[in-house]
């Protein structure tokens, strides 16, 4: 016969065994930080923000639950995860605008954070317009912006072109970029070095390419709908897109964005369209800046600053809610901004930063924020639905295979008016 309060004591202890497995763990020492800062130069910006953080708060013992993956591809669908099960970290990376507002703020995973902005005097230091507005649902912010990346950047191998005769002057149109790929073909070297083991990476030289020759007012047209994604002019993009096809390294699927930036900086390829976290890549390998590597803007955006911007939220019901908004506090300061984007390759959100403490890429950037077009990434989840951003990945895979430019254009139409019809 069985020891009865044996028994009880053990489904006592299951029972709280199971529901300390469910429930979020809290504790007055503890903040989870979810993000997907794993590269190199991603994980130094992180651990720089991590310092200023211990400085402010030293009791609290800090979780890094970053996702491998670049672009956050690995790193969202677990995110989701863990929102859907009610088990969130107290705070995550996000990019403004659709994901920020679609992915978390809607389904009512966020808490918001407007009182920040006004006891921190934020609406001051961080463009109102074109950034918290971005944030911004039913007059409630929700998320404070730790840098903005440049998304359409040309960085080339300094070394690689002056020995193949290849000048880059403060601007490059596509055909000047066709001119020295073919000069490298045939001195047997591969152009373009991509990594799209993430298939966001070749999306990212699409997005680069189509905004190149559609300009600005088309990226605006072509996402408000006044321009179809089987317009000629897309279709030009799609065709200067599969030629770059012609010029990349033959291994470009087995490699990570940052293992392909890696190759560039070894000569074995001369450049890469990539947003400026590549930048965090060359400063952690100790290379010069013009004398190693260079860059421009991707050919034929000079004038507009693609948006990868990345922001952190509040979970509602962060296990950890103190330690997460003095978190967030600390990632809107200026210290956090100075010493974060310095590494990563992002400019600081807050205007008011002491710019002689950031070398010339940044100078550069800045420079371009302030007087270029905004753009706003779609690869990275500001311009258009979660469900867009998919078709769109998805799209530019099938077309590195079948090269098929009618089949492109008309898969993305058709995504189009799918995402329109469930807004
Ligand atoms: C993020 C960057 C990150 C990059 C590569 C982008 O989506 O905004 O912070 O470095 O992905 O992982």
């Amino acid at each position: 016969m069985p020891n009865c309060s044996l028994l009880t004591t053990l489904a006592f202890f299951f029972a709280v065994l199971q529901a300390s497995l469910s429930a979020p763990v809290a504790s007055a020492n503890r903040l989870e930080v979810f993000s997907w800062w794993t590269s190199g130069g991603e994980s130094a910006a992180l651990d720089a923000l991590f310092n200023v953080y211990k400085k402010q708060d030293p009791g609290v013992e800090i979780v890094n639950a970053a996702v491998a993956g670049g672009g956050g591809s690995a790193a969202r669908p677990v995110l989701q995860t863990r929102l859907a099960r009610g088990n969130p970290p107290d705070t995550w990376q996000s990019h403004p605008g659709w994901e920020l507002i679609g992915q978390y703020v809607d389904p009512g995973y966020c808490e918001p954070i407007t009182d920040l902005y006004k006891s921190n005097d934020w609406d001051k230091a961080f463009p109102k317009e074109l950034l918290i507005n971005m944030m911004t649902k039913d007059r409630k912010i929700y998320a404070v912006l730790a840098g903005i990346h440049r998304g359409n950047v040309l960085w080339y191998n300094s070394k690689l072109l002056e020995q193949n005769g290849i000048k880059v002057g403060d601007q490059m149109t596509l055909d000047q970029f066709f001119a020295a790929c073919d000069k490298l073909k045939a001195a047997g070297i591969p152009a373009l070095g991509v990594g799209d083991s993430g298939i966001w990476a070749s999306a990212q030289l699409f997005e680069n390419t189509l905004l190149g020759i559609i300009g600005p007012k088309g990226w605006a047209d072509l996402f408000s709908g006044a321009m179809q994604w089987d317009d000629p002019k897309v279709k030009e993009a799609m065709k200067a897109f599969a030629k770059m096809q012609d010029y990349m390294n033959p291994d470009h699927a087995a490699l990570s964005w940052d293992q392909a930036i890696k190759e560039l900086m070894k000569g074995k390829v001369a450049f890469s369209s990539m947003g400026d976290w590549a930048y965090g890549e060359f400063l952690k390998a100790n290379q010069k800046e013009k004398e190693d590597f260079g860059w421009v803007s991707h050919p034929g955006t000079a004038g507009s600053f693609v948006i990868v911007a990345d922001g952190f939220t509040l979970a509602k019901g962060a296990p950890d809610r103190d330690a997460a908004i003095a978190w967030l506090k600390c990632v809107g300061s200026k210290d956090a901004q100075e010493a974060f984007n310095r590494l990563k390759g992002s400019i600081p959100a807050r205007t008011d930063v002491d710019r002689s403490k950031f070398d010339a890429y940044h100078q550069w950037s800045m420079d371009s924020f302030a007087k270029d077009k905004p753009v706003p990434s779609c690869v990275h989840g500001e311009a258009a639905p979660a469900a867009f951003e998919q078709a769109f990945n998805d799209a530019v895979t099938a077309f590195m295979v079948d090269r098929n430019i009618d089949n492109f254009a008309s898969t993305l139409v058709l995504a189009a008016k799918k995402s329109v019809s469930a807004k």
